[in-house]
């Protein structure tokens, strides 16, 4: 039996804390519908506005590497291209039969007026919170998008904007397309909002056809820079997420953690770097809303065998043990350790420790067999991340 996974979040009750991140996976009421049915605890609906997008097609791309087709994922869509009218009618349609379900409502304008105005028709439509989409990288307007998330006055006009129409929770949705997110982050608590949602796509090229001399995906002999999502931004992700939570500024500021989740092992990283609500798009894009099933099943039976009661206990734990660089201990080097009944004598550890790290792996060409050379040896472990067969580990630890 799965575990209470019940979470609150900006004061809203959530019976687990997976959400469909704003996008295409969420952009009418029968999409939401069938994934509130099937166990998401909310859906944050693709982000509405009073501009309507024309798109091109078409206006995907993916990168791969080896046994995984969709390491990265390149997408060239703008806000929803419903008409606005449209769009408030289903949220409210999915308020009203979704009573128990959390209802976010995404929205971005272009200038105060349109950020007030948008707060006011979405809270009139039943919504439980609303996310300001202060970071979508591949807007046709100026006015809107990733670059003003690096804005930290505007995204503070825009929150105090937003403020001035509802009186419901306010997520701030923030660029990864910047150095320092605590800027913006801050900016948006000191204009109203309550809580930071992280992150929306990395402004990316993904690949370059080499006929075309063109990236993907083509237009009509044309691309352009737009935003990279799934399983390649996690690290980048959890970066930011990390950062935020241990601001001291931010202290106390929940936050919605996104960016490359597509297993229930990927959300408690997210949750253990302290983000108490998860969102997912490029996974179900992949998948289908059913992941569910594996997003709650596994996180359940990982509190189940932790010893963990409630989902908040996770949040933040791991933050503890991430400290800047000057504060690791550098006194020892640990030594890798062959396993020779594992070993298919490939060589793939002495090349790679030859070529790029220290010379520590000799190479037997006639049994094919590896030995260190302890010396050379700095413990750095590449050998072991380059084996395939998992045959080298861990083994003495010597103080320098
Ligand atoms: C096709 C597509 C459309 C998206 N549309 C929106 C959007 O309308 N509003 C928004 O805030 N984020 C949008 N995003 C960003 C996602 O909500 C999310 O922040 C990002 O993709 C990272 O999560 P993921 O790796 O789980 O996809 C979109 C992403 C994709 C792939």
């Amino acid at each position: 039996m799965n575990k209470d996974l019940s979470i609150e979040f900006c004061g809203v009750k959530c019976e687990n804390p997976f959400f469909l991140s704003s996008s295409v996976v969420g952009s009418n009421y029968d999409m939401c519908a069938k994934a509130l049915e099937m166990g998401w605890a909310g859906v944050v609906f693709k982000t509405i506005g009073f501009y309507i997008p024309s798109e091109v097609s078409p206006r995907f791309d993916v990168i791969g590497k080896e046994n995984t087709p969709f390491m990265g994922f390149k997408n060239m869509e703008q806000i929803s291209d419903h008409p606005l009218e449209q769009n408030l009618k289903w949220l409210k349609k999915l308020k009203e039969n979704y009573p128990s379900k959390v209802i976010v409502a995404s929205i971005m304008g272009e200038n105060e007026d349109e950020w007030t105005e948008l707060a006011r028709l979405v809270t009139r439509t039943g919504a439980d919170i609303i996310e300001c989409n202060f970071s979508c990288p591949q807007m046709t307007s100026e006015a809107m998008g990733a670059d003003v998330g690096q804005n930290p006055e505007l995204v503070k006009k825009y929150c105090q904007a937003t403020r001035r129409g509802t009186n419901l929770p306010i997520l701030s949705k923030m660029t990864p397309n910047l150095g320092d997110m605590i800027i913006p982050a801050i900016a948006s608590i000191e204009g109203g909002a309550d809580a930071i949602a992280a992150i929306n796509t990395v402004k990316s090229i993904t690949r370059v056809d080499l006929d075309a001399l063109t990236p993907f995906p083509i237009i009509n002999g044309k691309s352009a820079v737009s935003g990279y999502s799934g399983k390649a931004v996690k690290p980048i992700a959890l970066r930011f997420i990390n950062e935020l939570a241990q601001n001291k500024r931010l202290e106390n500021v929940p936050i919605s953690g996104m960016g490359g989740i597509e297993t229930w092992s990927d959300a408690v990283e997210f949750i253990l770097l302290g983000a108490s609500n998860i969102q997912i798009t490029t996974a179900i894009m992949q998948y289908g809303y059913r992941i569910i099933d594996d997003l709650i099943s596994g996180l359940s039976l990982y509190m189940e065998e932790n010893g963990f009661e409630k989902l908040d206990e996770l949040v933040g734990m791991a933050l503890k043990n991430i400290v800047t660089a000057d504060k690791l201990d550098r006194t020892y080097v640990i030594y890798p350790k062959f396993n020779k009944d594992i070993c298919v004598g490939c060589g793939r550890c002495y090349i790679s420790c030859y070529d790029g790290g220290h010379q520590a792996i000799k190479w037997n060409s006639e049994n094919r067999e590896v030995s260190l050379i302890k010396k050379n040896c700095v413990g750095c472990h590449l050998c072991i991340n380059v084996c395939p067969v998992n045959a080298i580990s861990s083994g003495e630890k010597i103080y320098k």
